[in-house]
């Protein structure tokens, strides 16, 4: 695992973008998975902005979602997919046939989970995984006590999770269960990486680098994935 620490979250965005474009450039059809939620958006902005200059072609690019909350899609402001649409797909008007997304209104979830799984292995792992982390250390919706070893599956959300959840919506908003790509997912990927910023998430990194991979903090399998990284600004590096 690597640890990089970046002076600010613009800089951080562009590296970690720029390790995604180099790690994708020679593959056919690469599979890159992305969350959602806040930090990731310097990312997509840096994504759309060398799209649009003509330095990027991401329409050989297979785009799956990381998880989405039970009930929502694209259509409900503040769900994963609508915060995606907003800051990466629409900007680059993606092809819904690029696009693996989870469907939380559908009542056949575990279908959806069972047909993505199948894609990533037939594909042999996602080429990327870029997964933010939670305060108690969550990756994805795999919430502390999930086994390393699952692949798609439906999730109980943590308490901490559905309160630091509502800041995604214009309202109160009841959420309890989520889907989710698995931890495996995550220690299979060839570019396996945890983003961080700002002096929240200092804490939660430095337990994570710091810690034996333990299931009851799930970013912790980082230490089980070595071609992982670890990639922070100096705020949420600050207690490495
Ligand atoms: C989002 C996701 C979550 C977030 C995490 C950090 O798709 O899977 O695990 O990555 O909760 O959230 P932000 O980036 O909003 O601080």
């Amino acid at each position: 695992m690597t640890i990089q620490t970046y002076a600010t979250y613009e800089e951080l965005s562009r590296k970690t973008a720029d390790l995604i474009i180099e790690s994708v450039k020679d593959k056919p059809n690469p599979l890159v998975c992305l969350a959602s939620g806040h930090t990731p958006i310097g990312v997509f902005k840096c994504l759309v902005e060398d799209v649009k200059a003509g330095k990027l072609d991401v329409s050989n690019w297979t785009f799956v979602g990381l998880d989405e909350w039970n009930g929502m899609n694209g259509s409900t402001k503040g769900s994963c997919r609508q915060m995606m649409d907003e800051d990466l797909f629409e900007p680059l008007s993606i092809p819904e046939n690029q696009i693996v997304f989870f469907d939380g209104t559908q009542p056949n979830v575990q279908d959806q989970c069972d047909k993505v799984n199948e894609l990533i292995h037939q594909h042999g792992g996602l080429d990327v995984m870029l997964v933010g982390i939670g305060l108690n250390g969550h990756i994805g919706m795999n919430e502390p006590g999930t086994a390393f070893d699952t692949f798609a599956h439906i999730s109980q959300l943590a308490e901490e999770t559905i309160t630091v959840g509502q800041k995604y919506f214009p309202g109160e908003t009841k959420l309890s269960t989520g889907i989710t790509m698995g931890l495996k997912h995550f220690q299979e990927a060839r570019l396996p990486i945890i983003m961080a910023n700002g002096e929240k998430k200092a804490d939660i990194i430095a337990k994570v680098a710091a810690s034996q991979p333990i299931e009851s903090l799930p970013a912790s399998i980082v230490h089980m994935t070595p071609q992982a990284y670890i990639m922070v600004d100096r705020a949420a590096g600050s207690l490495l």
